[in-house]
């Protein structure tokens, strides 16, 4: 593979010249080849991961990493609404528009997230936003963002979590303000005003817990493909489901061929799915640093053995390159205090057993 220039988050981030330098390892050997975006591209897979301003940019050997392993990098927060819009009025694009002009420095494609979810709203939004406004602040909100964006982006999350296996509707919907000011019909509103604003762009539904073979997990399965079969007899322009598979190295209840099912159901409705947020917690495997690590990089052989089956999964992001900064420490905590260790590098950047494990299954997986 071509040694690439390599152009730190940080020097475009200062807005000085983007100063190149040739990227010299921490061994001094030759620049890494074969990295898993690499292997993921041969079977036609894009891989990729979420990417963190504050992190990956004050870190150069990190950003390397991505410029290394990725084919596509998604925003963990700074396409949520209080970063991109701080008042009804105003828009702030600085951090994403970083990490765009890194990833395309790189060759590596941007996924968007998110542009809709009942998480994540700005403290403006309770005083401000009523049933009377509600259409028009989401529809504002998506076309400025999908517009500013426009042409540039692999995919959107237009729509996050929005059913949940505990809800008392037919319909499975989830607490929202969303459902609250504009009923059901606010996610067929999303996708059509991100589509009006780019209609080359991938759609994508994103939702968590459709993994594991347990009753709860079944009803969300099928909430979810009831909701992908109204959306598309609607003509709702949704083009994929985003599978988050935040999994736990210490579930046992998965089931190939019940998974396989759910997969090949969604791809018959003519749709794409993601793998969005993939990592595998292990805060409940006790013993050895070697023994946590083989569990998680078990979990996801297990996993995506099953999931790349489907050849309608196009793309693998995991949530995190390195455990330094996973999102899980904020929501799992051992017993023995010690961190997770839930992603395919450690904190100090280097290759853990999860790393081969991903890599091996895009090696097996049959190609696109
Ligand atoms: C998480 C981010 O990683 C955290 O940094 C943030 O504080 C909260 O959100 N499902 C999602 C993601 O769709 O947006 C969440 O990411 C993890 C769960």
């Amino acid at each position: 593979m071509q040694r690439r220039e390599f152009v730190g988050l940080t020097s475009i981030g200062l807005g000085a010249l983007a100063v190149g330098g040739r990227w010299i390892p921490p061994e001094g050997g030759p620049a890494p080849t074969g990295g898993l975006a690499s292997r993921a591209a041969a079977r036609g897979i894009l891989y990729g991961s979420l990417i963190r301003i504050g992190v990956a940019d004050k870190d150069p050997a990190y950003a390397r990493l991505y410029a290394d392993e990725c084919g596509v990098v998604v925003p963990g927060t700074s396409l949520f609404w209080p970063k991109t819009r701080p008042t009804p009025e105003t828009f702030d694009f600085s951090d994403s528009d970083r990490i765009y002009q890194f990833a395309s420095a790189h060759g590596i494609k941007m996924r968007g997230h998110t542009l809709v979810w009942y998480k994540q709203l700005p403290d403006w939004f309770a005083g401000r936003v009523t049933a009377a406004n509600a259409e028009s602040v989401l529809r504002t909100h998506i076309t400025t963002l999908v517009t500013h964006f426009k042409g540039k982006m692999h995919s959107w999350d237009v729509v996050n979590e929005v059913l949940d296996d505990k809800s008392s509707r037919p319909d499975g919907l989830g607490a929202s303000a969303w459902l609250d000011f504009l009923g059901p019909d606010y996610i067929k509103i999303a996708f059509q005003a991100a589509h009006d604003a780019d209609p080359q762009a991938l759609l994508v539904y994103n939702e968590n817990h459709m993994d594991y073979d347990t009753p709860q997990w079944d009803r969300k399965r099928e909430l979810v493909l009831n909701l992908l079969h109204r959306l598309k007899s609607e003509g709702v322009p949704v083009g994929a489901l985003g599978i988050q598979a935040h999994l736990n190295a210490a579930e046992t209840h998965f089931t190939p061929g019940k998974y396989r099912g759910f997969l090949k159901d969604v791809a018959s409705l003519g749709l794409k799915v993601v793998i969005s947020e993939l990592d595998a917690r292990d805060n409940q495997i006790d013993g050895s640093l070697g023994t946590r690590d083989a569990a998680v990089a078990s979990a996801y052989s297990e996993y995506l053995a099953t999931a790349l089956d489907e050849p309608a999964v196009t793309a693998v992001l995991t949530w995190g390159l390195s455990d330094k900064d996973t999102w899980l420490e904020k929501i799992h905590h051992r017993k023995d205090g010690q961190p997770l260790r839930p992603l395919p590098f450690d904190d100090q950047l280097q290759r853990k057993p999860a790393y081969e494990a991903v890599g091996r299954a895009f090696d097996a997986a049959p190609s696109r």
